[in-house]
């Protein structure tokens, strides 16, 4: 073809052209979702009671401790300046203090950290994790029938007791991570009969992921046989998250998550469209700090733009709040 005939080739019309959106920083603002505000964030730690070694380094988890319970404050207090609002605790307990009900977990470190952040720091918002595995010898989520299967409602009934010592100590909100069946409707109803106004947040759509390694290591919770895969979602199953999603907001969850984020970013998505009219909560999960973390080590890319990127693409798929071990960098990072 002759060169002055692929002119003719070219879309003419003005509108074609996206470039003009582009030509200013705000320009290029009005056309994106919104960042994340400092006060949608949440930081997710670990408690222990070790006097002897109060900072303990996480392997695989870099520049995340577990915290004495007794130095909690200390460690909040800077981050309340910067504008941390709210975070959720994780009990880390020796395995000799472990059994087969997880009976720590009723008078756990998490209780004496909410008692001290409450005096100390009343306005920021406690999550309190709500599981046995980092309490029980075997490290399942639950406990077990004769038969080798988990006992639900016997879990559920655990779980509502160690609910209520945590509120009871300071805790805002209960966050069952389990995935029982019908742990919202149970502890809704529990709640509600102990004239507890307490939020629960679902963990409903969780998916037995490759992505808890780090996490299972801090919380010292890696089962000692088998694995997840009853009772957290199998890694194809849209249906199952979104039924697991459907049944919780039906039973009354204050807040709806979806977790790993990263690979889940599609069930976010389509859970921001079915409209269900409470926030959506992505767990950027401990595999997921790991693989930012060391690829920035190793130039992949800057660990900062990256980390913006990332937020980015959650809000854009629709999520409201999220909890992410960058917490205290990204406070830094985001104004
Ligand atoms: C289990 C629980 C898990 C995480 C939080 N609570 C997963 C698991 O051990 O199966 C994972 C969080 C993370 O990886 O950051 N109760
Ligand atoms: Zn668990």
């Amino acid at each position: 073809m002759e060169p002055d005939k692929r002119d003719s080739l070219i879309p003419q019309e003005s509108k074609n052209y996206l470039h003009t959106s582009m030509v200013h920083p705000l320009l290029r603002e009005w056309n994106s979702v919104d960042m994340f505000k400092k006060s949608d964030l949440i930081w997710p730690i670990f408690i222990h009671a070790d006097d002897e070694n109060r900072k303990q380094e996480i392997t695989l988890l870099p520049e995340n401790y577990r915290i004495h319970y007794d130095d909690i404050v200390d460690v909040l207090k800077p981050l309340y300046e910067k504008g941390l609002r709210s975070v959720m605790l994780f009990a880390y307990i020796p395995e000799t203090e472990k059994d087969e009900r997880g009976s720590k977990a009723l008078e756990g470190p998490v209780n004496k950290a909410c008692i001290n952040i409450k005096k100390e720091l009343p306005d920021l918002l406690i999550n309190c994790d709500l599981c046995l595995c980092p309490y029980t010898s075997h490290g399942h989520c639950g406990v077990f029938l004769e038969n080798g299967e988990l006992d639900n409602d016997e879990t559920l009934k655990i779980l509502g007791d160690i609910a209520l010592n945590l509120i009871r100590d300071g805790a805002d909100i209960i966050a069952p991570s389990d995935c029982m069946d019908c742990r919202i409707g149970y502890l809704k109803n529990l709640f509600r009969a102990n004239k507890l106004k307490t939020p629960v947040m679902s963990y409903g759509s969780k998916f037995s992921s490759g992505m808890y390694g780090p996490f299972r290591h801090a919380c010292g919770s890696a089962p000692s046989f088998g694995d997840r895969k009853k009772y957290q979602l199998p890694l194809g199953s849209k249906d199952l998250a979104l039924r697991a999603l459907e049944r919780d907001v039906e039973e009354g969850a204050d807040i709806i998550m979806v977790k790993p984020g990263i690979f889940y970013i599609d069930i976010i998505n389509e859970a921001s469209h079915r409209d269900f009219k409470r926030p959506i909560c992505a767990y950027q999960t401990s595999g997921e700090y790991a693989m930012l973390y060391y690829s920035a080590e190793k130039g992949v890319f800057d660990l900062d733009a990256i980390l913006i990127e990332n937020l980015t693409a959650y809000r854009r798929a629709g999520c409201d709040i999220i909890l992410s071990y960058f917490t205290p960098r990204l406070l830094d990072l985001i104004d």
